[in-house]
């Protein structure tokens, strides 16, 4: 399948696995990221170097946020007694599962509330936009773990009082999202089970 994005040529000088192609060129390289990322449940358990997980922490600083407010603050734990500890009370029931404990690290995703421009936003237009941040970011950090052969997967079922408790947070503090991120116990990429792409999209009205 041949996408076609006639942009002008803009060399962004990374090594990422996204291009800006001149017209007639094809942006190719990023759906085969996009189609490689896939939620990791089996990891093999060897750590992650700490320079790949502040690549994708760089990854996710970059990401867009309404009124630039940057709603996030990313722990990763990596060490290994921690993230264990952190684990059997993020797992606990009835929220149970083991197999993030083999991941090398787990990324904690703390949501802050926006700045005082995308609060207002919020509250004019009833919407949650540091949660589109956060979505927005947390993806960043995932597709540059998948670009460096990191699985991850997206977890938002966990006890979060007992997230916040192993690390010490406020109990006011919120974690929506954590995502442990490790070596994948194969490389083969499941099959995707989405929509058509007919169902998912119009042209104008
Ligand atoms: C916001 C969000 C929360 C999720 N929470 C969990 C979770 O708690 N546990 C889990 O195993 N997967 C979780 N997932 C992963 C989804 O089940 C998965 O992305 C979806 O089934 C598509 O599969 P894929 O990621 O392999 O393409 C979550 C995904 C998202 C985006």
């Amino acid at each position: 399948m041949n996408y076609i994005f006639p942009t002008e040529t803009k060399d962004c000088g990374l090594e990422a696995a996204v291009f800006y192609c001149t017209g007639g060129q094809y942006m190719e390289n990023f759906l085969e990221l996009a189609g490689k990322r896939e939620s990791c449940r089996k990891f093999n358990g060897k750590p992650v170097a700490r320079e790949d997980l502040l690549k994708c922490v760089e990854a996710a600083r970059l990401a867009p946020s309404a009124c630039n407010s940057q709603p996030w603050k990313f722990i990763i734990v990596d060490d290994s007694a921690l993230k264990i500890e952190l684990c059997r009370a993020a797992f606990s029931a009835p929220y149970t599962a083991s197999w993030p404990e083999k991941a090398g690290a787990i990324l904690v995703v703390i949501s802050e509330r926006g700045n005082f421009t995308a609060r207002v936003g919020n509250f004019v237009r009833d919407t949650r936009y540091y949660l589109v941040d956060i979505g927005i970011a947390v993806e960043h950090f995932i597709l540059q773990a998948a670009e460096l052969g990191l699985g991850t997967c997206w977890m938002g079922w966990f006890n979060e009082k007992g997230v916040k408790k192993t690390l010490g947070l406020p109990a006011s503090s919120k974690v929506d999202i954590i995502v442990p991120v490790g070596y994948a116990e194969t490389n083969e990429t499941r099959k995707k089970v989405r929509r058509r792409i007919e169902e998912t999209y119009k042209f104008n009205k």
